[in-house]
């Protein structure tokens, strides 16, 4: 694992405007948000930064259908959308959106910076048409046959089988998506960005160990083809910012939606009064890390690098990227009800059991995860209410009736104590190189040591049967101890549970700290602090959401 940086910037994909955060967002915001609440309690300065993607087509086509603006709808999703994501405890510093002065400011900088430098060409294309509805049809308007593996019913701009990127017209048997119709064909001028400038550029950055090396193979499989200059242009009508000297043309909605890394952290420096070109200016080697999907890696492997290569503004220190979610080994889909939405999901269980779900399953590869609910129901009760919650329940309450709340001033095994805090340093390499399952494992391990220590003293037999008042309390004191070294290596997974153990213990956990055992400290009053999860639950879940 290379060595990371004091300060990072740390981003997710920008969900689009026009739609609900469903469990397949929540995946990658929920496996970033971990890294970042880990990060910081490494005492690096984090700021972890997402935004609305609120331009393009589709936007443009829910308003006209709404019959009201965009802006109207952008605001209303972006409210949506930051409620989710809080309700999950994503720690975000700003939650933004590209429809921004901001971003309007920076495009226009690195658009005159390129054209400047000669990387924007102009030509004119052939594009489709839709001439019921009076439009030119994006990538994602157009469906067809994939040129390459000729799957059908692919988008106009790649293909979601074989992962290649084309150009419409070289999809085979294609239809107007609005309309149904066949498009016709019209000419338009529309400005190149030139990729295939950057190939070497892109290559050395690559072979740099920025991306996984299974991401790595497939990018290859793009430089063999050969990189083809990319289309930053989009016709009227379009909800964007327009192409300045013209009149009709808007920059299309991945142009801007990459800079939206720029101008939302431009935001948040303005409003914190943060060094923004310390982390931009080509020399910096501070961290910018984006959290992508397998879906993206296109756009965030060659275009964005390039784009700021091309603008001299430095490159991301890496792209993690994830793979998808499945549903009970399904593909999410709302007519199988597989669709879940996260405030859906909310209405059901704790935002913490999804934390902790995803946690257990996710490492730095790009395989699919499933959401199994069976197995959902094992993890949280098996392994929070039965082993983690349990080993606070079965000690604390003789501390509070025997000891009025106090731990021993003695820590009885300070070998063992020692082997769980040797364990610090696997655990945050874990966390650090994305490995929570692994995390989880080394966490539930030693909360099987824990509770079997505990079964062996028998502090409920202590009193009983050897009146030793000060064994009972030094015993039930290891117990405790054991439970704050482990809930401070789980608190980035699990931020809700978190606080209720925080109160409990009475203090803040902290990762530097678990070198001193809590001796002679008062606790308060063991409540239940994680509620046990059934079938029921499911079952409502999956019998509503088929109505969502
Ligand atoms: O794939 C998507 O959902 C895009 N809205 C992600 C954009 S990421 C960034 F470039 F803004
Ligand atoms: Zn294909």
């Amino acid at each position: 694992m290379c060595e990371i940086p004091d300060k990072l910037l740390v981003t997710c994909a920008f969900p689009y405007a026009n739609g609900p955060i469903h469990l397949g967002h929540m995946l990658e915001h929920i496996q970033a948000d971990i890294w970042v609440r880990y990060q910081r309690m490494r005492n690096k300065i984090v700021y972890f930064i997402c935004a609305d993607d609120a331009h393009g087509t589709p936007i443009m086509i829910n308003a006209r259908k709404l019959n009201c603006n965009p802006e109207e709808i952008i605001i209303t999703i972006n409210n949506e959308h930051q409620n989710d994501f809080s309700n999950f405890f994503i720690s975000y510093d700003n939650y933004y959106s590209t429809h921004s002065e901001e971003n309007k400011f920076f495009l226009e900088l690195i658009y005159n910076k390129l054209k400047k430098k000669g990387f924007i060409k102009k030509r004119i294309i052939s594009q489709f048409f839709d001439l019921e509805k009076n439009i030119f049809l994006p990538d994602r308007f157009i469906k067809g046959t994939c040129p390459k593996c000729k799957s059908k019913d692919q988008y106009g701009d790649n293909c979601e089988v074989c992962g290649i990127t084309y150009n419409p017209t070289e999809l085979i048997n294609l239809r107007s998506v609005i309309s149904n119709s066949i498009p016709i064909i019209r000419n338009s001028e529309h400005f190149f960005f030139d990729l295939p400038f950057f190939s070497n550029i892109l290559l050395l950055w690559i072979n740099s160990g920025v991306i996984q090396k299974q991401v790595v193979n497939k990018i290859k499989e793009w430089f063999d083809s050969g990189l083809k200059e990319w289309d930053i242009t989009r016709d009227a009508p379009y909800f964007g910012f327009k192409i300045p000297d013209t009149i009709d043309k808007f920059f299309y909605v991945w142009f801007d939606a990459s800079i939206g890394y720029m101008s939302t952290f431009k935001n948040l420096c303005d409003k914190k009064n943060i060094n923004f070109d310390e982390f931009w200016n080509k020399n910096s080697k501070l961290g910018i890390y984006h959290f992508i999907g397998k879906d993206i890696v296109y756009f965030h492997s060659l275009f964005l690098p390039s784009i700021l290569d091309g603008s001299d503004y430095r490159k991301p220190t890496k792209l993690f990227v994830h793979g998808y979610l499945t549903i009970n080994g399904k593909k999410m889909s709302k007519s199988r009800g597989t669709f879940i939405t996260a405030s859906f999901y909310l209405k059901y269980f704790d935002p913490d059991c999804l934390r902790y779900y995803f946690a257990t399953k996710l490492s730095s590869n790009i395989e699919d995860i499933d959401l199994n609910f069976n197995e959902f129901i094992y993890r949280i009760n098996s392994d929070i209410v039965n082993k983690v919650v349990n080993l606070a329940s079965r000690t604390a309450n003789f501390i509070s009736k025997y000891f009025n709340g106090f731990l021993s001033s003695n820590l009885i095994d300070p070998v063992l104590y020692q082997d769980f805090i040797n364990k610090e340093k696997i655990i945050g390499e874990y966390y650090s190189s994305r490995n929570y399952s692994k995390v989880i494992r080394e966490i539930i391990n030693l909360t099987d040591i824990s509770n079997n220590y505990i079964d062996k003293k028998s502090p409920w037999k202590i009193l009983k049967e050897k009146g030793e008042v000060q064994e009972l309390q030094d015993v039930c004191t290891m117990g405790i101890n054991f439970f704050r070294v482990l809930s401070t290596y789980l608190k980035p997974v699990l931020p809700g549970l978190n606080k209720r153990i925080e109160l409990f213990l009475n203090i803040e956990l902290l990762w530097d700290e678990i070198n001193f055992p809590l001796l002679n400290h008062k606790i308060n009053k063991f409540k239940p602090l994680f509620n046990r999860i059934n079938i029921f639950q499911i079952n409502k879940i999956f019998n509503t959401s088929k109505n969502i």
